[in-house]
Order: C-alpha cells, then sequence, then structure tokens
C-alpha cells in the first residue's frame, strides 16, 4: 500500500494505471475508519483493478467549530485498517496541500435538493462538501467512487455535482452498514459515552418500528410517533424526521405506495449529532 499527500502525485499515478486500461474506484473518507467504510473499499476492490482511499478531515464542511475540533483522528489505525482490506493507495493530503491560500471555495447549486434537511440545518455544509468532492476528483480521476447511503442527500448532492459538470467518474452508493444492534456505524460514535451508547438503538429501532406502522397510518401521525420516540430517552433530541421522495428528496405530505419513499433523520445525542435513514415504500 502506498501513501501519498501530494496532489499532483496521486493525480500521476492514477492518470498512468488509467492509460494502460486498468480501473480505479476510489472512496473518499475522512478518516477515524470503521467497517462501514471498509465495505465500501471491499466493494470497490471487487469491481476495480486499483483502489484508492482518501482520509481528509475535510473543514469547510463543518458549520461547527467543536465538531471539527473534536472530530476522530487515527491516522496509524486508519492505515494498517486500509492495508488489511487490500487497498492499493492511500491520499493523506495536509489541510494546504487542498486548500493552498490562492484557491477560493467553489459555490455549486443544488436547488431544492440542499434547501431542506441537512442543507437547511447545516449552511454551508453542501458547498463544503461538493468542494472537497470536486477537488478529489481532479487529484484522483478514477473510474468509479462509492459513497455510503448512510449520508443520503450527500450521496444525491454528490451524484447532481458529477452530472452539472459532466465529470467522467461513475458514482457508486453502499447499503449502510449496522452495528449488531442497528446503530448505524459512524466515526462519530466513538464519542459516545457508555450510557448514550446503551441507548443509541433506538434510533434504528423507532424507524423500523415506523415502517411497520405505514400502511395504516398518515405521515403526519407517524413523524408524531418517531418525535414523542426519540425525545422520550434522555439525553436524545430529535432535530429532524422526514420522509420524502428518494429522488426528488421533497418531504411528502402523503403516501403513494410504490413511490420510493424513505425516512431521513438527525438526532442529538448529547453533543453527539447522528443520521440515519429507512426505505419506507
Ligand atoms: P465520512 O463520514 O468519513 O464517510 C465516508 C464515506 O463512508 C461516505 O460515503 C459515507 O456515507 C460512508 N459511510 C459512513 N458510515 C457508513 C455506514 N455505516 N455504512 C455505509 N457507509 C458509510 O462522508 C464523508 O466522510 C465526507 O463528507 C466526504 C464524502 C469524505 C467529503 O469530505
Amino acid at each position: 500500500m502506498i501513501v501519498i499527500s501530494n496532489r499532483n502525485e496521486i493525480r500521476n499515478k492514477v492518470n498512468m494505471l488509467i492509460a494502460k486500461s486498468k480501473s480505479i474506484g476510489f472512496v473518499p473518507t475522512m478518516g477515524a475508519l470503521h467497517q462501514g467504510h471498509l465495505t465500501l473499499v471491499e466493494q470497490a476492490k471487487h469491481e476495480n483493478d486499483y483502489v484508492v482511499v482518501s482520509i481528509f478531515v475535510n473543514p469547510t464542511q463543518f458549520n461547527n467549530k467543536e465538531d471539527l475540533n473534536k472530530y476522530p483522528r487515527d491516522t496509524d489505525a486508519d492505515l494498517e485498517k486500509l492495508d488489511s482490506v487490500g487497498c492499493d493507495f492511500v491520499f493523506l493530503p495536509a489541510v494546504d496541500e487542498m486548500y493552498p491560500r490562492d484557491e477560493t471555495l467553489r459555490k455549486y447549486d443544488f436547488g431544492s435538493l440542499t434547501h431542506v434537511m441537512e442543507g437547511k440545518n447545516r449552511p454551508g455544509h453542501f458547498d463544503g462538501v461538493a468542494t472537497i468532492v470536486h477537488k478529489l476528483f481532479e487529484a484522483i480521476p478514477a473510474t468509479r467512487a462509492y459513497f455510503g447511503k448512510k449520508d443520503y442527500q450527500q450521496l444525491l448532492v454528490i451524484k447532481s455535482l458529477v452530472k452539472q459538470l459532466r465529470l467522467n467518474i461513475e458514482i457508486r452508493p453502499c447499503n449502510i452498514v449496522r452495528e449488531a444492534d442497528g446503530l448505524a456505524m459512524s466515526s462519530r460514535n466513538q464519542r459516545l459515552t457508555k450510557e448514550q451508547r446503551k441507548v443509541a438503538p433506538v434510533i434504528y429501532q423507532t424507524l423500523q418500528k415506523a415502517v411497520k406502522m405505514a400502511s395504516n397510518t398518515s405521515p403526519d401521525e407517524i413523524k408524531a410517533f418517531v418525535m414523542s420516540e426519540i425525545n422520550k430517552v434522555t439525553e436524545m433530541k430529535l432535530e429532524y424526521f422526514e420522509m420524502a421522495n428518494a429522488d426528488s428528496f421533497q418531504p411528502i405530505i402523503h403516501f403513494e405506495k410504490n413511490k420510493n419513499i424513505m425516512g431521513f433523520i438527525v438526532v442529538n445525542l448529547g453533543a453527539i449529532r447522528l443520521i440515519d435513514n429507512i426505505q419506507f415504500f
């Protein structure tokens, strides 16, 4: 496994392999890797000749300074994990490498997709994500890039970015990887106290109950149910729960079956922000 921190160097390596008709799978991450990330790497490995993983805690996508400062970082453990699943190249740039002083933050227009949920509640977040992913795609002109459905809105933003800019890269969505008790794996889970970790599975349990109710309950009643279940738990506060069409991302008022409807949730457990989603119809 080769570790590279320079943008030109990784681009030259990838271009050299592409010129030899090799396919490249790329997995962008912010490190503190868990089995969710490693599953993306394994899928990329399965579908391509070579795999590149980037580790970069991107400051421009954090609208909360404390979240950025406390974001877990453990590069040595990350490199060991990546080596164990057969990753070929790790791109590990410093902040100056991705954001030199002469490069300004890019602005994008994703229309109504970014006016709701994460876009509405985290101002500037998706401009930060799109900026870094665009820069990473320039540095790593891969064949395919892998994104988790856990950050479903992010996945749609990236698909839209690729379409708008006509980038020659295939976006591959990957299923959510969960702990045995249903909690969606996340780097932020490390920051939960023992007590918080014990109650965290309530989030997914509530989503599953909501899906069961959906055949004979209105969206409004389901929303009220989710809010009461979450807010019942000490330290848990529902930030939002929305049901929306999984393509347009527009929140729905009535259920129309077979319309690809998903439920999206964010819960603050103490100071930790946890995100999850589930398919309804
Ligand atoms: P990060 O949170 O490190 O996640 C990297 C990728 O792993 C994302 O595509 C995310 O959706 C996926 N992922 C995380 N947990 C997962 C889980 N439990 N199951 C399946 N996939 C999971 O998302 C980011 O980093 C950043 O925004 C990034 C795209 C790297 C841009 O900075």
